[in-house]
């Protein structure tokens, strides 16, 4: 049958009608929330490119999370601001690290929040790259792949030890899978669960995050490990790899730029799919809002729908409360 018996608009007539058929829906258990932590008590820094989001002292994000887990978000993922920064990023597994006492100060205040740790060196090392550095055969710097390895089996470890529930590499290195597997189960953290960055692509939308978690790198970029964001291809050889080498989870990163990514992971693997709408899709409506150009809560909400819609299960975004509360209004 074909138009004029059939007309699509009679389902769209009203909302219970258009809410009846919905396809999509957006929950609050979808959700993600990033919190950025640094030392000192009573903090909360606004960073200037990310409004509403700060860095906050580990008493305020332990907070923040009673908040969060109240409105009935599911998550957090930590990203931690060390005091001091070196050569290797050592406060990652230091049991002292800023990560381990957020860990540990959460846990007390929210007993079933999931706590997921970023697991990274770049907000740590005095170069802001994402591991060792070496020097390669014409003399460059370049990431040492094996070494970083070595001590992202330690990151973990700690992390595990600290409270983590899941883990989540974002270092775009080969093999990381494995190794923090390995890490893992050797120390006897077989339920810890690893959620790999598994497609991170090279993207100029990591901007503000690099102010949030002060960690530009301090030469060059990190197109030599992140992905080059014309592959799709090389994007299912990753997310295969880490599949492979025991990822629970796999994210796609940015999301909202990636969704034909996101749609062919999901139908390829069928496993736990999270998408991280990153620091410069938020800024964008955002700002954008703050001209008075854009609604950003239609915004917010179009484009975490469209990012479940074209397959993800979990979606990590700084509009995380926002969303909880404009769900449950
Ligand atoms: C660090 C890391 C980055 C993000 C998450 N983990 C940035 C980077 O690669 O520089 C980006 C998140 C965002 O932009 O919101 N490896
Ligand atoms: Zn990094």
């Amino acid at each position: 049958m074909a138009f004029p018996e059939t007309r699509l608009r009679r389902m769209r007539r009203t909302e219970q009608m258009r809410r009846m058929v919905r396809q999509t829906r957006l929950a609050v258990g979808d959700l993600v929330a990033p919190l950025f932590v640094r030392g000192g008590t009573g903090l909360r820094n606004p960073i200037a490119s990310m409004p509403e989001v700060a860095q906050m002292s580990v008493d305020c994000a332990a907070e923040e999370c009673a908040e969060l887990e109240a409105l009935g978000v599911p998550a957090v993922i930590l990203f931690g601001i060390p005091d001091t920064k070196d050569a290797h990023g050592s406060e990652t597994w230091s049991d002292k690290g800023i990560i381990q006492q957020a860990l540990r100060a959460i846990r007390e205040r929210c007993r079933e929040l999931v706590l997921i740790t970023d697991v990274c060196f770049c907000e740590y090392t005095d170069h802001g790259h994402c591991g060792v550095i070496a020097t390669d055969r014409r003399g460059q710097p370049v990431l040492d792949n094996d070494a970083s390895l070595e001590n992202l089996r330690k990151q973990v470890v700690s992390h595990a030890k600290a409270g983590a529930d899941i883990v989540a590499p974002s270092c775009m290195l080969d093999g990381m899978v494995k190794a923090i597997r390995e890490g893992l189960d050797y120390e006897g953290w077989t339920d810890v669960a690893i959620l790999s960055y598994a497609a991170k692509f090279a993207s100029a939308y990591y901007g503000p995050f690099r102010d949030a978690a002060e960690s530009a790198p301090a030469f060059g970029d990190r197109a030599a490990y992140q992905m080059d964001p014309a592959n799709a291809a090389e994007a299912l050889r990753e997310v295969e790899l880490d599949v492979q080498e025991g990822a629970d989870m796999v994210m796609i990163k940015p999301a909202v730029n990636y969704l034909d990514i996101i749609r062919q992971v999901k139908d390829r693997f069928n496993l736990p799919t999270a998408a991280y709408h990153v620091s410069g899709e938020y800024a964008m409506v955002k700002a954008a809002a703050a001209n008075g150009w854009l609604d950003e809560r239609r915004c917010a909400l179009e484009t975490t729908t469209a990012i479940k819609r074209a397959g993800a299960d979990v979606i990590l975004t700084y509009f995380a409360k926002s969303i909880a509360r404009w769900l449950s209004a």
